[in-house]
Protein backbone atom coordinates (compact mmCIF):
# COMPACT_ATOMS: atom_id res chain seq x y z
CA UNK A 1 0.00 0.00 0.00
CA UNK A 2 2.65 2.59 1.07
CA UNK A 3 5.17 2.33 -1.90
CA UNK A 4 2.39 1.80 -4.24
CA UNK A 5 0.77 5.38 -3.07
CA UNK A 6 4.61 6.69 -2.64
CA UNK A 7 5.49 5.55 -6.21
CA UNK A 8 2.64 7.53 -8.44
CA UNK A 9 3.29 10.75 -5.99
CA UNK A 10 5.47 13.83 -5.83
CA UNK A 11 4.65 14.37 -2.17
CA UNK A 12 4.08 12.16 0.76
CA UNK A 13 3.25 13.92 4.51
CA UNK A 14 3.30 11.80 7.56
CA UNK A 15 1.49 12.69 10.23
CA UNK A 16 0.25 11.24 13.81
CA UNK A 17 1.16 10.87 17.61
CA UNK A 18 4.24 11.07 19.20
CA UNK A 19 6.23 7.63 19.02
CA UNK A 20 4.16 6.02 16.82
CA UNK A 21 6.64 5.34 13.95
CA UNK A 22 5.93 8.63 11.91
CA UNK A 23 9.90 8.90 11.39
CA UNK A 24 10.80 4.89 11.18
CA UNK A 25 7.49 4.95 8.79
CA UNK A 26 8.49 7.35 6.64
CA UNK A 27 12.23 7.64 6.51
CA UNK A 28 11.79 3.90 5.36
CA UNK A 29 9.34 4.89 2.73
CA UNK A 30 11.83 7.51 1.78
CA UNK A 31 15.08 5.08 1.49
CA UNK A 32 12.54 1.92 -0.38
CA UNK A 33 11.70 5.15 -2.78
CA UNK A 34 15.69 6.14 -3.40
CA UNK A 35 16.60 2.41 -3.78
CA UNK A 36 13.91 1.97 -6.35
CA UNK A 37 15.90 5.07 -8.09
CA UNK A 38 13.84 8.02 -7.45
CA UNK A 39 15.40 11.18 -6.10
CA UNK A 40 14.01 11.94 -2.66
CA UNK A 41 14.23 14.37 -0.58
CA UNK A 42 13.44 13.44 3.04
CA UNK A 43 12.11 16.51 5.39
CA UNK A 44 11.95 16.43 8.80
CA UNK A 45 9.43 19.34 11.02
CA UNK A 46 9.44 17.84 14.20
CA UNK A 47 11.47 20.03 16.44
CA UNK A 48 12.47 17.03 17.96
CA UNK A 49 14.30 15.87 14.75
CA UNK A 50 14.98 12.44 15.34
CA UNK A 51 16.02 11.72 11.75
CA UNK A 52 19.20 12.56 12.32
CA UNK A 53 19.55 10.06 15.31
CA UNK A 54 17.87 7.38 12.85
CA UNK A 55 20.72 8.24 10.29
CA UNK A 56 23.27 8.28 12.75
CA UNK A 57 24.66 11.71 11.46
CA UNK A 58 23.78 15.63 11.75
CA UNK A 59 21.55 16.65 9.78
CA UNK A 60 20.46 20.62 9.64
CA UNK A 61 19.13 23.07 7.65
CA UNK A 62 20.46 22.54 4.19
CA UNK A 63 19.75 19.07 2.46
CA UNK A 64 22.58 16.33 3.53
CA UNK A 65 22.76 13.27 1.86
CA UNK A 66 21.64 10.12 3.63
CA UNK A 67 21.78 7.67 1.00
CA UNK A 68 22.18 7.25 -2.88
CA UNK A 69 18.87 9.40 -4.03
CA UNK A 70 18.06 10.10 -0.73
CA UNK A 71 18.69 13.64 1.23
CA UNK A 72 17.76 14.82 4.42
CA UNK A 73 16.57 18.20 5.97
CA UNK A 74 15.45 18.71 9.22
CA UNK A 75 13.11 22.42 9.79
CA UNK A 76 14.45 24.37 12.84
CA UNK A 77 10.82 25.98 13.74
CA UNK A 78 13.07 28.38 16.41
CA UNK A 79 15.05 29.26 13.20
CA UNK A 80 12.39 29.02 10.97
CA UNK A 81 10.40 31.90 13.05
CA UNK A 82 13.56 34.27 13.32
CA UNK A 83 13.87 33.97 9.99
CA UNK A 84 10.12 34.94 8.58
CA UNK A 85 10.24 37.52 11.27
CA UNK A 86 13.73 39.36 10.57
CA UNK A 87 12.32 39.19 6.69
CA UNK A 88 8.65 40.54 7.83
CA UNK A 89 10.52 43.39 9.94
CA UNK A 90 12.86 44.40 7.03
CA UNK A 91 9.85 44.58 4.58
CA UNK A 92 7.59 46.62 6.80
CA UNK A 93 10.83 48.79 7.41
CA UNK A 94 10.11 49.49 4.12
CA UNK A 95 6.29 49.93 4.31
CA UNK A 96 6.03 52.28 7.30
CA UNK A 97 7.51 55.24 7.40
CA UNK A 98 11.02 55.99 9.51
CA UNK A 99 9.39 57.03 12.85
CA UNK A 100 7.32 54.11 13.47
CA UNK A 101 10.63 51.89 13.35
CA UNK A 102 10.36 51.80 16.93
CA UNK A 103 6.67 50.60 17.14
CA UNK A 104 7.78 47.81 13.70
CA UNK A 105 10.37 46.67 16.84
CA UNK A 106 7.59 46.32 19.45
CA UNK A 107 5.61 44.83 17.52
CA UNK A 108 7.26 42.13 16.05
CA UNK A 109 8.90 41.62 19.56
CA UNK A 110 5.50 40.77 20.64
CA UNK A 111 4.98 38.37 17.54
CA UNK A 112 7.58 35.97 18.35
CA UNK A 113 5.81 34.48 21.13
CA UNK A 114 2.49 35.12 19.28
CA UNK A 115 0.08 31.95 18.99
CA UNK A 116 0.37 30.55 15.26
CA UNK A 117 3.51 32.37 14.76
CA UNK A 118 5.75 28.80 14.59
CA UNK A 119 2.87 27.42 12.29
CA UNK A 120 2.53 29.82 10.31
CA UNK A 121 6.70 29.96 9.77
CA UNK A 122 6.91 26.55 9.64
CA UNK A 123 4.34 26.81 6.56
CA UNK A 124 6.52 29.29 4.47
CA UNK A 125 9.02 27.23 5.06
CA UNK A 126 7.63 23.83 3.94
CA UNK A 127 5.81 25.84 1.24
CA UNK A 128 9.42 26.99 -0.14
CA UNK A 129 10.79 23.47 0.42
CA UNK A 130 7.94 22.03 -1.62
CA UNK A 131 8.68 24.98 -4.50
CA UNK A 132 12.24 24.25 -4.81
CA UNK A 133 12.51 20.99 -3.83
CA UNK A 134 10.03 19.54 -6.78
CA UNK A 135 12.48 21.35 -9.46
CA UNK A 136 15.02 18.78 -7.96
CA UNK A 137 13.42 15.92 -6.31
CA UNK A 138 11.12 13.23 -7.33
CA UNK A 139 9.79 12.87 -4.43
CA UNK A 140 9.26 14.72 -0.97
CA UNK A 141 8.61 13.12 1.66
CA UNK A 142 7.70 15.24 5.48
CA UNK A 143 7.82 13.54 8.56
CA UNK A 144 5.63 15.73 10.18
CA UNK A 145 5.93 16.89 14.31
CA UNK A 146 3.09 14.86 16.45
CA UNK A 147 1.06 18.01 17.07
CA UNK A 148 -2.85 17.93 17.41
CA UNK A 149 -1.92 21.36 14.76
CA UNK A 150 -1.36 19.47 11.53
CA UNK A 151 -4.65 20.05 10.68
CA UNK A 152 -4.74 23.43 10.99
CA UNK A 153 -1.88 23.67 9.20
CA UNK A 154 -2.92 21.85 6.37
CA UNK A 155 -5.81 24.60 6.39
CA UNK A 156 -3.34 27.87 7.02
CA UNK A 157 -2.20 27.96 3.19
CA UNK A 158 -5.61 29.50 2.70
CA UNK A 159 -6.13 32.02 4.97
CA UNK A 160 -2.09 32.96 4.48
CA UNK A 161 -3.02 33.60 0.78
CA UNK A 162 -6.31 35.42 1.63
CA UNK A 163 -4.37 37.48 3.96
CA UNK A 164 -1.24 38.52 1.17
CA UNK A 165 -4.34 39.08 -1.25
CA UNK A 166 -5.72 41.39 1.03
CA UNK A 167 -2.25 43.50 1.78
CA UNK A 168 -1.72 43.05 -2.19
CA UNK A 169 -4.77 44.71 -3.10
CA UNK A 170 -4.11 47.45 -0.21
CA UNK A 171 -0.96 48.31 -1.74
CA UNK A 172 -2.41 48.11 -5.66
CA UNK A 173 -4.92 51.38 -4.10
CA UNK A 174 -2.37 52.72 -2.31
CA UNK A 175 0.29 52.60 -5.56
CA UNK A 176 -2.74 54.53 -7.53
CA UNK A 177 -3.19 56.76 -5.13
CA UNK A 178 0.45 57.46 -5.47
CA UNK A 179 0.95 57.55 -9.02
CA UNK A 180 -2.21 60.24 -9.36
CA UNK A 181 -0.34 62.34 -6.48
CA UNK A 182 2.59 61.89 -8.79
CA UNK A 183 1.54 62.97 -11.64
CA UNK A 184 -0.13 66.30 -9.97
CA UNK A 185 3.61 66.95 -8.86
CA UNK A 186 5.43 66.31 -12.13
CA UNK A 187 4.90 69.41 -13.82
CA UNK A 188 6.02 71.41 -11.13
CA UNK A 189 8.45 69.39 -9.83
CA UNK A 190 9.72 69.18 -13.14
CA UNK A 191 9.71 73.19 -12.90
CA UNK A 192 11.74 73.50 -9.64
CA UNK A 193 14.38 70.70 -10.62
CA UNK A 194 12.54 67.99 -9.40
CA UNK A 195 11.88 65.20 -6.98
CA UNK A 196 11.98 63.23 -10.14
CA UNK A 197 14.44 60.34 -9.08
CA UNK A 198 13.41 60.20 -5.72
CA UNK A 199 9.53 59.35 -6.84
CA UNK A 200 11.35 56.27 -9.47
CA UNK A 201 13.26 55.29 -6.35
CA UNK A 202 9.43 55.36 -4.25
CA UNK A 203 7.93 53.24 -7.28
CA UNK A 204 10.79 50.85 -7.30
CA UNK A 205 10.50 50.00 -3.38
CA UNK A 206 6.45 49.93 -4.02
CA UNK A 207 6.73 47.19 -7.19
CA UNK A 208 9.50 45.23 -4.72
CA UNK A 209 6.98 44.90 -1.80
CA UNK A 210 4.26 43.95 -4.14
CA UNK A 211 6.60 41.57 -5.97
CA UNK A 212 7.60 40.02 -2.04
CA UNK A 213 4.02 39.81 -1.49
CA UNK A 214 2.87 38.06 -4.81
CA UNK A 215 5.65 35.69 -4.80
CA UNK A 216 4.42 34.98 -1.18
CA UNK A 217 1.16 34.83 -1.87
CA UNK A 218 1.38 32.47 -4.72
CA UNK A 219 3.89 30.41 -3.09
CA UNK A 220 0.84 29.52 -0.45
CA UNK A 221 -1.27 29.09 -3.45
CA UNK A 222 0.88 26.61 -4.72
CA UNK A 223 1.41 24.97 -1.67
CA UNK A 224 -2.65 24.64 -1.75
CA UNK A 225 -2.95 23.51 -5.07
CA UNK A 226 -0.44 20.36 -4.31
CA UNK A 227 -2.05 19.65 -0.63
CA UNK A 228 -5.84 19.00 -2.24
CA UNK A 229 -4.70 17.05 -5.69
CA UNK A 230 -5.02 13.70 -4.86
CA UNK A 231 -2.61 12.75 -7.53
CA UNK A 232 0.30 14.90 -6.45
CA UNK A 233 0.19 14.30 -2.66
CA UNK A 234 -0.55 11.89 -0.55
CA UNK A 235 -0.85 12.29 3.41
CA UNK A 236 -0.51 8.89 5.54
CA UNK A 237 -1.34 8.85 9.50
CA UNK A 238 0.59 6.18 11.44
CA UNK A 239 -1.16 5.08 14.57
CA UNK A 240 -1.27 2.46 16.31
CA UNK A 241 -3.99 -0.29 17.26
CA UNK A 242 -5.34 1.28 20.70
CA UNK A 243 -8.57 3.15 21.13
CA UNK A 244 -7.00 6.67 21.75
CA UNK A 245 -5.34 6.27 19.07
CA UNK A 246 -8.14 4.76 16.59
CA UNK A 247 -10.28 7.63 18.02
CA UNK A 248 -7.69 10.59 17.15
CA UNK A 249 -6.76 9.03 13.39
CA UNK A 250 -10.36 9.63 12.60
CA UNK A 251 -10.93 12.82 14.09
CA UNK A 252 -7.70 13.79 12.15
CA UNK A 253 -8.90 12.54 9.01
CA UNK A 254 -12.58 14.17 9.43
CA UNK A 255 -10.72 17.97 9.84
CA UNK A 256 -7.91 17.49 7.35
CA UNK A 257 -11.41 16.53 5.27
CA UNK A 258 -12.59 19.48 6.12
CA UNK A 259 -9.30 21.27 4.73
CA UNK A 260 -9.55 19.76 1.53
CA UNK A 261 -6.95 17.33 2.35
CA UNK A 262 -7.99 13.48 1.66
CA UNK A 263 -5.62 10.51 3.55
CA UNK A 264 -4.04 8.60 1.01
CA UNK A 265 -3.32 6.01 3.51
CA UNK A 266 -3.06 4.50 7.03
CA UNK A 267 0.17 2.73 8.95
CA UNK A 268 -1.04 0.23 11.82
CA UNK A 269 2.40 0.28 13.71
CA UNK A 270 3.69 -1.73 16.05
CA UNK A 271 0.98 -4.67 15.57
CA UNK A 272 1.37 -7.55 17.89
CA UNK A 273 3.06 -10.60 16.26
CA UNK A 274 0.64 -13.96 16.51
CA UNK A 275 1.04 -17.13 18.14
CA UNK A 276 4.27 -15.98 20.61
CA UNK A 277 2.12 -16.33 23.70
CA UNK A 278 -1.17 -16.17 25.13
CA UNK A 279 -0.55 -13.16 26.45
CA UNK A 280 0.13 -11.63 22.88
CA UNK A 281 -2.75 -13.45 21.37
CA UNK A 282 -5.50 -11.23 23.43
CA UNK A 283 -3.14 -8.67 23.08
CA UNK A 284 -3.87 -8.89 19.39
CA UNK A 285 -7.35 -9.55 19.76
CA UNK A 286 -7.83 -6.38 21.27
CA UNK A 287 -6.18 -4.38 18.47
CA UNK A 288 -8.39 -5.91 16.47
CA UNK A 289 -11.19 -4.73 17.82
CA UNK A 290 -10.17 -1.32 17.84
CA UNK A 291 -9.06 -1.75 14.06
CA UNK A 292 -12.62 -2.74 13.46
CA UNK A 293 -13.52 0.73 14.51
CA UNK A 294 -11.01 1.95 12.41
CA UNK A 295 -12.13 0.38 9.71
CA UNK A 296 -16.11 1.12 10.23
CA UNK A 297 -15.75 4.87 10.27
CA UNK A 298 -12.77 4.83 7.37
CA UNK A 299 -14.03 1.85 4.80
CA UNK A 300 -12.06 3.51 1.71
CA UNK A 301 -8.36 4.58 3.17
CA UNK A 302 -6.00 1.77 2.34
CA UNK A 303 -4.54 0.45 5.39
CA UNK A 304 -0.97 -1.11 5.91
CA UNK A 305 0.16 -2.69 9.31
CA UNK A 306 3.68 -3.41 10.53
CA UNK A 307 4.32 -5.65 13.26
CA UNK A 308 6.59 -4.50 16.57
CA UNK A 309 9.80 -5.78 15.94
CA UNK A 310 12.23 -6.72 19.13
CA UNK A 311 14.79 -3.92 18.89
CA UNK A 312 14.52 -0.32 17.87
CA UNK A 313 14.97 0.90 14.14
CA UNK A 314 18.05 2.66 14.39
CA UNK A 315 20.91 3.28 11.14
CA UNK A 316 21.07 3.02 8.10
CA UNK A 317 20.82 -1.24 7.90
CA UNK A 318 18.03 -1.79 10.50
CA UNK A 319 16.24 1.26 8.36
CA UNK A 320 17.01 -1.36 5.35
CA UNK A 321 15.55 -4.01 6.99
CA UNK A 322 12.23 -2.13 8.18
CA UNK A 323 12.08 -1.03 4.59
CA UNK A 324 11.53 -4.29 2.98
CA UNK A 325 8.54 -4.91 4.93
CA UNK A 326 6.89 -1.98 2.86
CA UNK A 327 4.33 -3.17 0.54
N1 LIG B 1 7.44 -1.58 14.14
C1 LIG B 1 8.23 -1.21 15.16
N2 LIG B 1 8.64 -2.10 16.07
C2 LIG B 1 9.43 -1.75 17.11
N3 LIG B 1 9.87 -0.50 17.32
C3 LIG B 1 9.49 0.44 16.46
C4 LIG B 1 8.65 0.16 15.34
N4 LIG B 1 8.44 1.32 14.67
C5 LIG B 1 9.11 2.27 15.34
N5 LIG B 1 9.74 1.76 16.41
C6 LIG B 1 10.54 2.45 17.43
O1 LIG B 1 9.66 3.29 18.17
C7 LIG B 1 10.30 4.49 18.56
C8 LIG B 1 9.49 5.67 18.06
O2 LIG B 1 9.51 5.68 16.64
P1 LIG B 1 9.60 7.02 15.81
O3 LIG B 1 9.63 6.64 14.38
O4 LIG B 1 10.70 7.87 16.32
O5 LIG B 1 8.19 7.67 16.19
P2 LIG B 1 7.64 9.15 15.92
O6 LIG B 1 8.47 9.74 14.84
O7 LIG B 1 6.21 8.95 15.52
O8 LIG B 1 7.73 9.87 17.22
C9 LIG B 1 11.69 4.42 17.98
O9 LIG B 1 12.58 4.01 18.96
C10 LIG B 1 11.58 3.40 16.87
O10 LIG B 1 12.80 2.73 16.64
MG1 LIG C 1 9.59 11.54 14.85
Amino acid sequence: MLLELARGRRILFFGGKGGVGKTTVSAATALAMANEGRKVLLVSTDPAHNLGHLFDRAIGSRPVKLSSGLDGLELDPEETVKKHLEEVSSALYRLMPMELRGEVDKHMELSRDAPGMQEAALLEKIAEVVEEGLKDYDLIVFDTAPSGHTARLMALPEMMSAWTEGLIKRREKADKFAAVVAGMGRESDRDLGGKYFEEDAEAQKESRIRQILLRRRNRFLNLRNALTDRDKTAFVIVLAAERLPVLETIELAAQLKRTGVTIGGLVVNKRMPAGVSEFMDERKAQEEKHLKVLAEALPDIPRQDLLLVAHDVVGREALEVFATRLE
